[in-house]
């Protein structure tokens, strides 16, 4: 049994009323991602008097059976979301489907607190386009109460806002299904220009004669905060769950930083911010104010640490190459607190780690402390095999789909554009103490590794 909690996130108005949209506390009956727990929320009633007051739709899983198959067999069910789960090995299926990997169809149960009120399924995930079929039915006692419009809702929202696939399309009997056609102008779908109506066919034939199916399409709105906080939020999952020992490198800095700097303000450094995260946490952290200069090659790191942390006046971007001296010639020696430097030494060029040191310790003033964490190969031989599977075992496929799909956004490809040259160099594990060594020959008066897990080791200097 898994617990995952997430805090809220989302909310938007509609005609129907305000709604909030948030991630909730779920204890599921079977493994699942946190992402693809969602919660909604109706503040208020519907206009025909029923009070729904809590909408959520959770991937579909074995504890949902019971209900879903009573549901679905009810013969005054139009069953035009194909297919209909009203037998057993339908509901394998569409297990067998949220279970398997990479994701081509997600079916979701619609619940209004514990009971479940029917389904909503995302299929064609595969799609080259990166489009989502969207599909959905409730039975027939919950028609006309807004569980269709709220499931709906929440199944584009995580398709958008989750999957960033570029935009989502269904089709529904026109003359048959005029109910599905309000629920999908409500959420904003309209008339497919490139398709046309369709002769009913094949079972739906025999069952809706003279039906035409009609397809609508949405697009995704150009939500690129959202997207930079949705990327933000896994790389940062996927460096907990790659770069083992993350949160408590991140703490021991922290503290570390907290003993030995006093005054009334602290000015630091996050060399290779990536998307924020050192950043974020220090502008969070009582005590004295902290001035953050940010600096990383990737104008896409960049721009999402720009959207995770916001207008503040504490904190400066810097675009720039930390292997050359120019980030370093802008910041009056001995101007600098601390310097964090995580996960980043491994891309540099072999031979630019004297100069990064030697700039640092220019910018640092007397007593300044520097943290470097890294891939750092200090273990023998024989233990370097371990450490490589270690990692291998931790790497998600999620991250690099997410990844893929965000690159796609126009604003992500034209920052992209103005990156710094890619490296070339493969990555370089040097030992801890190549590093401490370098550190000392800079001219800081201590260095030392002062934490270590497996192949990762933590290297504190003191200036
Ligand atoms: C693995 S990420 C770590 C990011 C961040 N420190 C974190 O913990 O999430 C490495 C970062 O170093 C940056 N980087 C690598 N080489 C760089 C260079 N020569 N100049 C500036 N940034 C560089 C990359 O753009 C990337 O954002």
């Amino acid at each position: 049994m898994m617990v995952a909690s997430e805090t809220c996130r989302n909310a938007g108005a509609t005609r129907g009323g305000v709604f909030a949209l948030a991630r909730s506390r779920v204890t599921a009956a079977m493994p699942v991602r946190t992402s693809e727990l969602l919660r909604y929320r109706r503040a208020k009633p519907e206009s025909e008097g029923v009070r729904v007051t809590s909408i959520r739709i959770e991937l579909l899983n074995e504890s949902h059976r019971a209900a879903v198959r009573a549901l679905a067999s009810d013969e005054t069910l139009s069953h035009t979301a194909a297919p209909t789960p009203a037998r057993d090995a339908d509901i394998d299926q569409l297990l067998a489907h949220n279970a398997a990997g990479p994701r081509v169809v997600r079916t979701f149960a619609i619940l209004d607190g514990a009971l479940v009120v029917g389904t909503v399924t995302l299929k064609r995930l595969d799609a080259g386009d990166n489009s989502a079929e969207l599909s959905y039915w409730v039975g027939t006692e919950y028609h006309r109460k807004g569980y269709a419009f709220g499931g709906a809702q929440l199944a584009v929202a995580y398709a958008f806002d989750e999957l960033l696939v570029d935009y989502m399309h269904a089709h529904f009997l026109k003359v048959s299904n005029v109910g599905s056609l309000r629920v999908l102008q409500r959420l904003g779908f309209t008339k497919d220009p490139n398709k046309e109506d369709m002769k009913s066919e094949g079972r739906f034939a025999a069952r809706f004669p003279d039906d035409y199916w009609t397809f609508v399409r949405l697009n995704r709105p150009a939500d690129i905060a959202g997207a930079a906080k949705g990327y933000a939020r896994r790389w940062d999952a996927y460096m907990t769950q790659y770069c083992g020992g993350r949160a408590s490198c991140f703490e021991l800095a922290e503290e570390l930083m907290r003993q030995r700097l006093q005054g009334e303000s602290l000015r630091v450094l996050d060399i290779g911010c990536g998307t924020g995260a050192f950043t974020a946490r220090q502008l969070g952290i009582d005590g004295p104010q902290r001035h953050v200069t940010a600096i990383d090659g990737s104008a896409t790191s960049l721009l999402i640490a720009r959207h995770v942390i916001g207008t503040d006046p504490r904190v400066s971007f810097v675009q720039a190459d930390i292997t050359t001296d120019d980030w370093a010639a802008k910041l009056p020696p001995g101007s600098i607190d601390a310097a964090f430097i995580g996960w980043v030494t491994h891309e540099v060029p072999p031979g630019s780690l004297p100069r990064l040191y030697g700039n640092l310790a220019r910018v640092l003033r007397p007593g300044g402390v520097l943290f470097n964490v890294d891939f750092m190969d200090a273990l023998e031989p024989g233990f370097r095999g371990l450490a490589d599977e270690y990692r291998r075992h931790r790497v998600t496929d999620e991250f690099r789909t997410y990844r893929a799909r965000f690159e796609s956004l126009p604003p992500i490809a034209a920052a992209k554009a103005s990156e710094l040259p890619a490296r070339t160099t493969p990555s370089i594990y040097h030992a801890a103490a190549t590093h401490v060594r370098h550190l000392h020959q800079a001219g800081f008066v201590e260095a030392e590794a002062i934490w270590r897990y497996i192949g990762f080791s933590m290297v504190m200097a003191v200036r």
